[in-house]
């Protein structure tokens, strides 16, 4: 077959059904688990002035090397959003709603990465967000949140990773103990490495390049620097998860890629999965995120889950499978169109599924249809049902056979089977 002259770009796909009523299945699931935990939508735009990705951090690839940014017609510096997080905290700045805030989400987002299994430039996400509390329980709320959704999908070879990342005077001491040794093998480091160091050490902790793994394995850890106040919040964070039976590693060196995080950072990795693939989700504290976009100093905290990758994991574990489209029931009209028309509205008016076939195909040709869309019945219009009134009902799966039934009846008659089925 010639190739069409446009194909979905590099590292974006269509996702076709069954697998888009899929997402949207995993999307439901997640929304209940944020009901359950008292969290209202948010429903943002998808592309926001420029300056609110920026303030995510200088030193992150996804903001420096990643963003879709233009402008538009106005002249006016624009991005495609690469994340929520800084969407969300604009929109409360914006809306200014009483704390606790707590918001979920759900959609695309955008980041020019080398695509790979995994790993697309337009990707959705599901999270949350709380703004207006630095309580460690809202730590543990977000974190188990996350947890159980995984759980609900049926996942279990998820890993939870913890980490804290301190804040303030623990953060500085960390800091300055940390850029010290990495100056000290500064000529050892990778060249991005050299440059990441000049922004935010912090974040070399993050490199996954081989020659910076024994600098980073050799690297002092943020637990040795915490303040009092640091060392006991992510101490209720740990008896919090202990408490609800959700196992978790600490990761001393888990930093995240993004700038903004102080205290509580998290990540899901999935064992089922390739381990340059395997983040499914993550989130942390970001309690300066709010005062670096103008607005007065509010403490936050959230998490984003990778919609693809989760659903990779579920096909690695054979869990989670895309839901079956089959109708109740496939309408079979020999008469030329019109009786498919009203029966089919009829069944569907009454709340039942109900799949046609169009073009005036034979009955051979109508009932192989009718045998592929997986419904559990046929219903079918001839001349003979036409004139004495009826409807022909035909058993597609089991060997109940076939009976006439009324067509005044045909609704309850079906429903009456499907209960059955
Ligand atoms: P993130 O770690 O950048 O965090 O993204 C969260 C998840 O989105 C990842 O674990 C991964 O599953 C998925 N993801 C990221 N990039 C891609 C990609 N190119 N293709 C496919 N999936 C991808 C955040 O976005 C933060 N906003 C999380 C957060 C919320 N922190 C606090 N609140």
């Amino acid at each position: 077959m010639a190739k069409p002259h446009f194909q979905a770009l590099r590292g974006t796909r269509d996702v076709l059904s069954p697998e888009s009523e899929r997402q949207r299945e995993l999307v439901a699931v997640f929304a209940e688990q944020c009901r359950r935990a008292g969290y209202g939508q948010i429903v943002s735009p998808i592309f926001e002035d420029l300056g609110v990705f920026l303030r995510v951090g200088e030193s992150t690839e996804i903001v420096t090397k990643e963003m879709y940014e233009f402008e538009d017609r106005d002249g006016r510096r624009i991005a495609l959003r690469p994340e929520l997080t800084a969407s969300v905290v604009r929109a409360f700045l914006q809306h200014n709603p009483t704390v606790p805030w707590k918001a979920w989400y759900e959609g695309p987002q955008f980041r020019h990465e080398r695509p790979q299994a995994g790993r697309y430039r337009q990707f959705s996400q599901v999270g949350v967000e709380v703004l207006g509390t630095d309580d460690p329980h809202v730590d543990v709320e977000v974190i188990a949140l996350g947890w159980r959704f995984y759980e609900a999908l049926g996942l279990r070879d998820v890993t939870l990773l913890i980490n804290t990342l301190g804040d303030g005077d623990s953060r500085q001491r960390y800091l300055g103990a940390l850029a010290a040794h990495l100056e000290e093998h500064r000529g050892d480091l990778s060249d991005a490495s050299r440059e990441t160091l000049e922004r935010n050490p912090m974040r070399v902790l993050d490199s996954k390049r081989p020659e910076d793994a024994p600098i980073v394995a050799g690297a002092p850890v943020m637990a040795d620097f915490l303040s009092e106040a640091d060392a006991e919040h992510f101490d209720v964070v740990r008896r919090g998860l202990e408490r609800l039976g959700i196992g978790h590693e600490i990761t001393p060196r888990l930093v995240r890629g993004l700038d903004y995080y102080t205290r509580t950072t998290f990540e899901y990795a999935s064992a089922a999965l390739d381990t340059a693939q395997n983040a499914l989700g993550g989130g942390g504290r970001y309690d300066g995120l709010a005062e670096s976009l103008g607005g007065k100093p509010t403490p936050g905290i959230g998490l984003a889950l990778g919609v693809e990758r989760t659903l990779l994991a579920c096909d690695a574990e054979s869990v989670f499978p895309a839901p079956s489209l089959a109708p109740d029931v496939f309408v079979i009209d020999l008469t030329g169109g019109d009786e498919g028309t009203d029966l089919s509205d009829d069944l569907r008016q009454a709340g039942l599924a109900a799949d046609r076939a169009f073009d005036g195909r034979s009955l051979k040709a109508q009932m192989k249809l009718a045998d592929r869309s997986g419904a559990a019945f046929a219903a079918i219009v001839g001349e003979d049902e036409l004139a004495a009134g009826t409807v022909t009902v035909r058993d597609l799966r089991g060997d109940s056979g076939q009976t006439a039934v009324d067509r005044a009846d045909i609704v309850s008659e079906i429903r009456k089977r499907s209960a059955r089925s």
